[in-house]
């Protein structure tokens, strides 16, 4: 008899099946093979190759210097070490901001050299032109509202952002639009939890939140904050699950200690 051992993959209708029946859905960063495997081998429902990468993996200040050839290259290694979770890729700054044909192009990229199986943009209104496209494309889109750090340098800090009113009406206007242009789900980043909670409820798409509060239909964190690689970056919003950048320095130096008194490797570990 043949066991079907066929893994039940991921979808944007699986996303929203979850929303339906109130079961929160899970999201991770991931930028290369290896972790990706991981994580989906641990049952992760989405993984983002988030323009975080840019801080993450290479060490800057900002996402705003990475490119889409670095976010394509990224997308490629996390979609080979991906059995079953729907992936989905940042748009990166300067391939979609301002010119439609140009989010197009960017977005039918990503899928084609990646195989990865959405995009997310960020922001309300001033992107609608691009979204439309996209989706009209075929191409599934995720949102990205509140704290959004491509805008880093006109928002000037990484603070909650809409606890105004006019900001917080902008905001619950742009989720509403962006459901109404097709996305599949938003992601509300650090905003209050009670905003979060009404823009979640007045939607049928499910919200994904990071610093948004428990209201949202899932949650995201980075990667590496949630395994304490990342050391220094500690906001209220984080839950470390582990303290990896300890146990890696830990190990490293166990490791260097070995080689310097020669008892590594030692009779059995050699030919
Ligand atoms: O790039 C990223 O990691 C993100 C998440 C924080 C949502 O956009």
């Amino acid at each position: 008899m043949s066991v079907n051992k066929e893994i039940k993959k991921i979808t944007t209708h699986t996303l929203q099946s979850l929303k339906m029946q109130a079961i929160p859905i899970s999201m991770l960063t991931a930028y290369d093979f290896s972790m990706a495997k991981i994580l989906d081998a641990a049952g992760i429902e989405v993984l983002l190759v988030g323009d975080s990468a840019s801080n993450v993996m290479a060490g800057h200040e900002t996402t705003l210097p990475i490119t889409l050839d670095q976010m394509i290259y990224h997308a490629q290694s996390v979609v080979r070490g991906v059995q079953r979770a729907l992936v989905v890729v940042d748009l990166p700054f300067g391939a979609y901001q301002g010119n439609s044909r140009r989010a197009l192009n960017s977005a039918i990229r990503i899928m084609k050299e990646s195989g990865a199986h959405a995009v997310k943009l960020e922001g309300g209104s001033e992107i609608e032109e691009s979204v439309r496209r996209i989706v009209k494309s075929g191409i599934p889109v995720m949102g990205h509202l509140g704290l959004t750090p491509q805008s880093i340098y006109q928002f000037g800090t990484y603070t909650v952002r809409a606890k105004e009113d006019l900001e917080a009406e902008k905001l619950r206007s742009d989720a509403l639009l962006l459901e109404k242009l097709g996305c599949f789900s938003i992601v509300l980043e650090k905003i209050p939890a009670k905003l979060a909670g009404e823009v979640t409820k007045s939607l049928h798409i499910p919200t994904i939140g990071i610093g948004a509060g428990n209201n949202t239909d899932g949650q995201v964190l980075v990667t590496h904050d949630l395994l304490g690689i990342t050391k220094e970056f500690q906001p209220r919003f984080l839950r470390r699950y582990r303290e990896l950048f300890t146990d890696i320095h830990d190990a490293v130096q166990e490791y260097i200690s070995d080689v310097k008194e020669r008892s590594f490797p030692n009779s059995e570990e050699q030919y």
